[in-house]
């Protein structure tokens, strides 16, 4: 051999190398990701939350009680069907205080004097959507 082919079969033996590490670390670089994985397909579902479920992790339990049918802080949400339409009960959680001059309502301010129901309009009013639809499903 000469030093040109010496010198050339080094170069490429380099790049073959070369090419097979880059083989290799690129495997390490991307993992699949959790969310994404075909493997976990109840972790990927777990974005699209029930409306009990936004009930729970929205602190509803705290004030209106574990089943919702009411503690000595706030009413009983059973039965809401009669007073409100899917809408009507969206608008109130985003703004309660808009229904406040309501008969309802005032009786409401006499019985948890110290308990004001928070207003909800900082979210997703699909979440509020499903939590609506929830609510109304109980009789
Ligand atoms: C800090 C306590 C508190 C929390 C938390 C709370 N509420 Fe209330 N809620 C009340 C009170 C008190 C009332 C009664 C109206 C009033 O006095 O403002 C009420 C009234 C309501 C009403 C009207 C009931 C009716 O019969 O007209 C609905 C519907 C309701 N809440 C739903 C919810 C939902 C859904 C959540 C969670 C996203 C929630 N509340 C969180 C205290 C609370």
């Amino acid at each position: 051999m000469t030093k040109t082919q010496i010198w050339t079969s080094a170069f490429l033996g380099l790049f073959i190398l070369l090419f097979f590490l880059q083989q290799l670390t690129k495997q390490e670089d991307t993992p699949k990701h959790p969310m994404i994985n075909d493997d976990y397909p109840e972790q990927s579902m777990t974005k699209e939350l029930s409306g009990l479920d936004l009930i729970n992790s929205f602190g509803c339990i705290t004030c209106h009680g574990n089943d919702l049918q009411g503690t000595p802080k706030a009413p009983t949400l059973y039965g809401l069907s009669s007073n409100y339409s899917r809408d009507k009960l969206i608008n109130y959680l985003r703004n309660p205080n808009s229904f406040m001059d309501s008969d309802r309502f005032k009786e409401f301010k006499q019985k948890y004097r110290n308990v004001i129901m928070p207003a909800y309009n900082n979210k997703d009013v699909k979440d509020l959507g499903r939590i609506a639809d929830y609510l109304l499903s109980l009789q």
